[in-house]
Order: C-alpha cells, then sequence, then structure tokens
C-alpha cells in the first residue's frame, strides 16, 4: 500500500484540518535555539492555509509527565510559527479543554491556531490503549480532516500519531512525503560508494541501525562517545572516557561481521582527551591507542576525533556518492571538541551526490556551527524515527497512514 497524500483529502477550503507537526524544538529560558523543525513545518501548513483551510496545529514538546508543565510550552513555537508564516497565529493554553474549543471556533478560513502542548495530557503517551483512544476522540471533535506531518513522531504509538489518524479521513503532509523520499534513497539502490557516519554518545542507541546497515554500505565512519566502546572492543584502554562495557561483545561481534562482508569499519587513529568534562580542559591530541598515555593518565577523557582522523573521515565522504550522517563526533556544544563535527559537516556538504544529516543532535549541531540547511542534501527532522526507519522497523505513524 503506499502512503496517502494530501490530494487523497480532496478540497479543504473552509474544513477544519488538524495538523500533527512536529514542533519539538530545543528551547533554552523561553528562547527557541534552533527552529529546524517549525521551518520544516511550514510547506504543509501554508498549502493548507492557501486553500482556506482552517488549521489546528497539534504538537508534543519534550516529555512532561502526562499534566502542564510551564517549562514545556509551546507558546513560544507558536510565537515562532507566526513569524515564519508571516501570519497571526493563535495560541490556545490547553489542549482540548474550553480555551482550545474557543479558539477552534473562532477560527476563519486561512486562519490557524496552535493548541498546547499534547503531552500534558496523560492520554497522549498512555499504554492503555482506550485511555490514548479517548484522548485522540477528544482532539478529532475539533476537525474534519486529519494531515500527519510531525515525521519525528512517526515512530510512537501515540494518540495524535496513530489513533488520530484512524479516526478521521486522514492523509500524510508534505514533510513526511520529503521525509520518506530521501530515506527510500538511502535503503533501495543507494549509490555507491555508500558511506555511513555514525556518531553520538551511546552504541546501544545505534545497535538496530549498524546490524540493518553493514550489509548495505561499503564505508562505516564511527566517531562520538561510541568510538571508545569500539576502541576498547579491539583491545585499547580508553582512559575514563564513555564506555559500554555490556555492548563489548556486541561491537566485537560487528567488527567481524564486517570483516566478513568485505565492509570497513573506520575507526579514529587519534583523539581529542581531556583532562576533565569543561571548555577549560586541558587537552592533549594522541593516538588512539595511547589515550592513557597522556599527561592525564587514566582519568583522560576522550571528546573528539582528532585532527587526523577528521581529515581522513572528510577524505572518505566527499568521495562518496551517498552520505548519512546521525550523530555528532564530539562534544561539539564545547569549542575545544567542535573540530571534528565540524570537518565531517564540511564534508557533506562537499558530496556530489545524496549527503542526509539525519536528525536529532546531528540536525541541531550543524546548525549551532553555522553552517545552513541548503548546504546540505537533506536535514532530516527524525532522530529516533530516520533511525528506525533505517532499521527496517515497521512504524505505526507510517502504517496507519497506509504506507507499508
Ligand atoms: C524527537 O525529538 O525525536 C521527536 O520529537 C520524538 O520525541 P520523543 O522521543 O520524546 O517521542
Amino acid at each position: 500500500m503506499t502512503l496517502r497524500t494530501l490530494d487523497s483529502l480532496g478540497s479543504l477550503a473552509g474544513k477544519r484540518v488538524i495538523v500533527r507537526c512536529d514542533l519539538n524544538v530545543p528551547v533554552k529560558d523561553g528562547v527557541i535555539t534552533d527552529d529546524g523543525r517549525a521551518r520544516a513545518s511550514v510547506p504543509t501548513l501554508n498549502t493548507l492555509l492557501e486553500q482556506g483551510a482552517r488549521v489546528i496545529v497539534i504538537s508534543h514538546l519534550g516529555r512532561p509527565d502526562g499534566a502542564p508543565d510551564a517549562k514545556y510550552t509551546l507558546e513560544p513555537v507558536a510565537a515562532r510559527l507566526g513569524e515564519l508564516l508571516g501570519k497571526p497565529v493563535a495560541f490556545a493554553h490547553d489542549t482540548v479543554g474550553d480555551e482550545a474549543t474557543a479558539a477552534v471556533e473562532a477560527l476563519g478560513d486561512g486562519e490557524i491556531v496552535v493548541l498546547e502542548n499534547l503531552r500534558f495530557n496523560a492520554g497522549e503517551t498512555s499504554k492503555d490503549e482506550a485511555e490514548r483512544h479517548g484522548f485522540a476522540e477528544q482532539l478529532a471533535e475539533f476537525g474534519d480532516a486529519f494531515v500527519s506531518d510531525g515525521f519525528g513522531v512517526v515512530h510512537r504509538k501515540q494518540a495524535s500519531v496513530y489513533d488520530l489518524a484512524e479516526i478521521l479521513p486522514s492523509a500524510a503532509g508534505l514533510l513526511i512525503e520529503t521525509e520518506l523520499d530521501v530515506l527510500d534513497r538511502l535503503t533501495e539502490n543507494p549509490e555507491r560508494p555508500y558511506t555511513v557516519v555514525l556518531g553520538g554518545s551511546k552504541v546501544s542507541d545505534k545497535l538496530g541501525v549498524i546490524g540493518h546497515l553493514l550489509p548495505r554500505v561499503n564505508t562505516l565512519l564511527i566517531g562520538g562517545g561510541m568510538l571508545f566502546t569500539f576502541l576498547k572492543a579491539q583491545g585499547h584502554e580508553v582512559g575514563s572516557s564513555l564506555l559500554e562495557e555490556d555492548q563489548l561483545d556486541t561491537v566485537r561481534g560487528y567488527l567481524a561481521k564486517a570483516e566478513e562482508l568485505g565492509v570497513t569499519i573506520v575507526l579514529p587513529t587519534d583523539v581529542v582527551v581531556a583532562s576533565k568534562f569543561g571548555a577549560d580542559a586541558e587537552v592533549e591530541i594522541t593516538a588512539a591507542d595511547s589515550i592513557e598515555k597522556t599527561a592525564f593518565g587514566a582519568s583522560g577523557l576522550g571528546l573528539d576525533i582528532g585532527p587526523d582522523t577528521a581529515a581522513h573521515f572528510a577524505e572518505i565522504i566527499a568521495a562518496s556518492k551517498t552520505v548519512f550522517w546521525n550523530g555528532p563526533m564530539g562534544v561539539f556544544e564545547l569549542a575545544p571538541f567542535a573540530a571534528g563535527t565540524k570537518a565531517v559537516a564540511q564534508a557533506l556538504t562537499e558530496v556530489d551526490g545524496l549527503g542526509v544529516v539525519g536528525g536529532g543532535d546531528s540536525a541541531a549541531a550543524v546548525r549551532a556551527l553555522g553552517f545552513s540547511d541548503n548546504q546540505f542534501g537533506h536535514i532530516s527532522t527524525g532522530g529516533g524515527a530516520s533511525l528506525e526507519f533505517l532499521e527496517g522497523k515497521r512504524l505505526p505513524g507510517l502504517e496507519v497512514l497506509g504506507w507499508s
């Protein structure tokens, strides 16, 4: 079955259309630090508004515990959406209560409201199907049709992602269509050489994706906190660097499997070691097999790939035809440990083919390091969702829209 797209809903002029976006943007002290997901929501919203639909935007932000929590309000995101759309965006301080009801009723054709964080309601994420479905029924009261466009959340079987799509006439929005087009190109006959760059702190978060991708890629580059578990699996000491002892056997298994398949796993040959975790730490660059030989001994902390590794990774990436990157190479938020991530991002902009930044921390990293979205083939809005897609998992939020 194929994905139901917007045209399957017919004319939406004058109709109340609920749009599930993923407006889960990072917010610090009430200020949005990366509005990428809000910007990615604009094409669908504009398309609907231009048709004269009455648009009701729903989303989660963070992981509040099923009750209101001011820290996770969507109010600043609604304001940002207004700036991006260049028109007033109303905001309701509740999701299904009196204020939301009044705000939806007040909508005219071509007008838009954002309702408060879905996860302020226990029903949104409830494991109890009846409770979850009950909340979706309440949401459904507001709409004549439902557009699912929060790609970042399609791996969650939640009320606003799954149940609501079953209750109302539903279709995928433009963002989901775009994301699937790109991810399909990574899984169905990717142009070769195909290189995947994995970073981030934990190997355990990436096990599924490594296992699924190994037979499909030509080269796998490993950086980020997880590299130390790989180094340790090869018998090297890693000082006080991040280490997942319980993953050592799995990692050894991947290294053996790669050899059997003829896939090259490239591990760093040098790393940036710090005396402590902080921008004011003392720093030494050392060979990856000599982490404990710096002045910091066993307390040395590897926090970035080294310059030789960064140059080598950049060369491999720039010579590839397809590249998928997920996870920073080091603690890019601290200037002394940002160079590895920056080098990988720069190389990705030079790919003569398809270079994809896979959501979450990597998307935040490229923007924080001063790159702009249009320098890359695609920046996915899905962190967990794009990884689960690449793992070949069935995603409930897509299946309910006809995708299989
Ligand atoms: C994300 O940030 O990956 C999505 O918004 C999903 O958020 P969640 O992991 O809290 O469900």
